[in-house]
């Protein structure tokens, strides 16, 4: 993991416009939201998927990178006043704060357009992976995708949802994302059999809720030291969380739930999975 998350670092480095560039305070922005911090979750499931097809490595780092901004994009927004306004992320001030708010706006926009401009330089073996990689991110990231939970997270506050509504939002806000970190990094490499790709899919999909539902939990139940974002906002804020609507323990036990569902998918893969089996314990009893 170590191994990725450095190898990330610098390949995000390497594909963010530099400051020398005008105007330096966007790009300062930019930087400062998507370096240096993160757990690079996204990354790793994109490598970890894309190893089991035998992934062009520099096709991947463009895959992962792009996945990535958008991911720091959607923090930057997060935390912004008119969200979830918060003043920490990743043990540092958030972008408006340590910048200002239309900075932080632009930094996002600016940040998405990017990672499509990182993505459609990428050197794919075939064409049409390249271009259902385009469609891929974009459909996560959009109102069908992340913006679309993010939007039923805003238009829930102080609402209690039933279960089916709030496992919807989960897997919009934050699923898409993981999910379609999965599916990026099989683009890379070997077209895999449908059925194959279906079992990813799932087990992307089971892992993207999972990821929301630890979330919450971590909300609840852990400090702002250790998440490096401010703990117990979710109830300040009124939100419905898998915490607010089935208590902690039923949290975690969804949580496990899902996970089991996860492993089983991969199952058939045998070792080439290992990679993935790991990542799957490390999204589910993170600490932050
Ligand atoms: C936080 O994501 C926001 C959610 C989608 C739950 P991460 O927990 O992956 O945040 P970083 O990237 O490690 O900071
Ligand atoms: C955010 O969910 C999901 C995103 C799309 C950024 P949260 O609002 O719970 O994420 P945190 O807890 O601020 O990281
Ligand atoms: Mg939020
Ligand atoms: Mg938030
Ligand atoms: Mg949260």
């Amino acid at each position: 993991m170590r191994d990725v998350q450095s190898r990330m670092e610098n390949t995000l480095e390497h594909f963010l416009p530099p400051v020398s560039h005008a105007p330096a305070r966007l790009h300062e922005a930019m930087r400062y939201a998507v370096l240096d911090g993160g757990k690079r979750v996204r990354p790793l499931l994109a490598y970890a998927a894309g190893e089991l097809v035998g992934a062009d490595e520099a096709c991947l780092a463009r895959a992962a990178a792009a996945v990535e901004m958008i991911h720091a994009y959607s923090l930057v927004h997060d935390d912004m006043p008119a969200m979830d306004n918060d003043v920490l992320r990743r043990g540092k001030p958030t972008v408006h704060v340590q910048f200002d708010e239309a900075t932080a706006l632009l930094a996002g926009d600016a940040l998405q357009a990017h990672a499509f401009d990182v993505l459609a330089h990428a050197s794919f073996a075939r064409a049409e992976d390249q271009v259902a990689a385009l469609a891929v991110l974009a459909r996560a990231s959009g109102s069908l995708g992340m913006c679309g939970g993010q939007g039923i997270d805003l238009y829930s506050v102080g609402q209690t949802l039933m279960l089916p509504e709030l496992e919807l939002m989960h897997i919009l806000k934050t699923g898409a994302l993981i999910r379609a970190s999965v599916v990026l990094g099989t683009y890379c490499g070997q077209p895999l059999a449908h059925e194959d790709r279906q079992r990813l899919d799932h087990f992307a999909k089971c892992m993207g809720l999972a990821f929301q539902v630890v979330d919450d939990v971590l909300d609840e139940e852990a400090d702002t030291a250790t998440l490096g974002k401010t703990a117990g906002k979710d109830a300040a804020n009124h939100k419905p969380t898998y915490v607010s609507l089935l208590g902690l323990n039923g949290a975690k036990d969804k949580a496990a739930e899902l996970l089991a569902q996860a492993h089983a998918a991969l199952e058939p893969f045998g070792e080439r999975a290992a990679r993935l089996h790991a990542l799957a314990d490390f999204i589910v009893d993170r600490r932050s």
